[in-house]
């Protein structure tokens, strides 16, 4: 037993450039399509695990203000998929598990991408007495396994296992999906505006079933792979306004599928399109060289260079004083230690 350590897994949140939206299985997390994303930095969840001395799993989570729940029932998303990976792997110890968030949850920010991606890490890491990935890979758990396993408690949390631009594969059936890391070196910026710190009414779960009610989402599959090579060739010519162009496109037929299924998916708010609205202004009057993507809720994600960023900020604290914002960038993927106990 490995119970003279705890194990950390810092995993980092991703923002989709082409988004996932849609499951053509449940059950096996197969994707309707393909989708890529930029690994970002300092959003992390960071979640560490210990064999406990005695059962049943214990997830303590911290919220942004440091108030501590505590679960250890199957309705809760983690639980269920520490009940899975024990089961897909054969471990028996149970786990003392701890963690929180760099970044405030339920917002647009996929916190089950890091969430669920860092359980998955901490989780396989105290069972096989691992101290780092490389150790990992050692005991039979290479990126691209981990990367399934952590898909399995949220799709998105796959991708989030790698650094950088990492594309998540459909292919052909549930076991040809693929995740993998493009070779492009690119650092760029995410400023997330905070329009709402208010947890969504409707999770992606749910969304992710109701895709084909929108008579907008067959023609969105037909154009995708478009998209895809487009976004593809941007990033390997570091071609920002192609990049922009195409992911605004995206992003806002993505919500157009959730505004037109059954039920229906608002996510977005006023607030939402007024930054969007300057934005554009910002770039047809002052040349502004940033461009937008929305996950599943209101929060606008800004990308540009890293040397617009201050810019941006600067402009956007003036028209918007009161909105929060959190400034990110192209992130290396997760990291794993560990520590004695004592
Ligand atoms: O991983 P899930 O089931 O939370 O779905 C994520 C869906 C989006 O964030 C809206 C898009 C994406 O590809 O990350």
């Amino acid at each position: 037993m490995h119970n003279q350590y705890i194990f950390t897994a810092e995993v980092p949140s991703n923002i989709a450039l082409i988004k996932y939206w849609g499951k053509r299985d449940l059950a096996l997390q197969w994707p309707e399509n393909d989708s890529l994303s930029m690994t970002l930095d300092s959003a992390r969840t960071q979640t560490s695990a210990q064999i406990a001395a005695s059962g049943p799993d214990m997830i303590r989570r911290a919220d942004s203000q440091g108030v501590v729940t505590a679960y250890t029932s199957g309705s809760d998303k983690a639980v269920r998929h520490l009940a899975f990976l024990r089961r897909e792997l054969g471990f028996s110890a149970a786990l003392e598990i701890t963690t929180h968030n760099t970044f405030p949850t339920g917002c647009g920010i996929a916190s089950s991408a890091s969430g669920l991606g860092a359980l998955t890490l901490a989780a396989i890491a105290a069972w096989t007495g691992s101290a780092s990935l490389t150790e990992l890979e050692t005991a039979d758990f290479p990126r691209e396994r981990l990367a399934y396993l952590a898909r399995m408690g949220s799709g998105s949390a796959g991708r989030s296992l790698f650094g950088g631009y990492v594309t998540w594969h459909a292919g052909s059936s549930p076991s040809a999906q693929r995740i993998e890391p493009l070779a492009v070196d690119w650092p760029l910026t995410d400023i997330i505006v905070l329009v709402s710190r208010q947890e969504k009414a409707v999770g992606s779960s749910a969304g992710h079933l109701s895709v084909r009610s929108s008579p907008l989402f067959l023609p969105r599959l037909a154009g995708l792979p478009a998209r895809m090579r487009l976004v593809e060739a941007a990033l390997a010519a570091h071609d920002l306004p192609a990049l922009g162009n195409a992911i605004e496109a995206e992003a806002l037929e993505m919500h157009a599928v959730m505004l037109s299924s059954e039920p229906r998916l608002d996510y977005l708010q006023p607030r939402t399109s007024e930054v969007l609205a300057w934005l554009r202004q910002q770039r047809e009057e002052h040349g502004l060289a940033a461009y937008f993507t929305i996950d599943a809720g209101p929060n606008v994600h800004i990308i540009c260079a890293p040397h617009t960023a201050p810019e941006v900020v600067r402009r956007l604290n003036a028209a918007f004083p009161d909105l929060a914002l959190i400034t990110d960038r192209t992130g290396q993927g997760p990291l794993l230690y560990r520590r004695p106990t004592h």
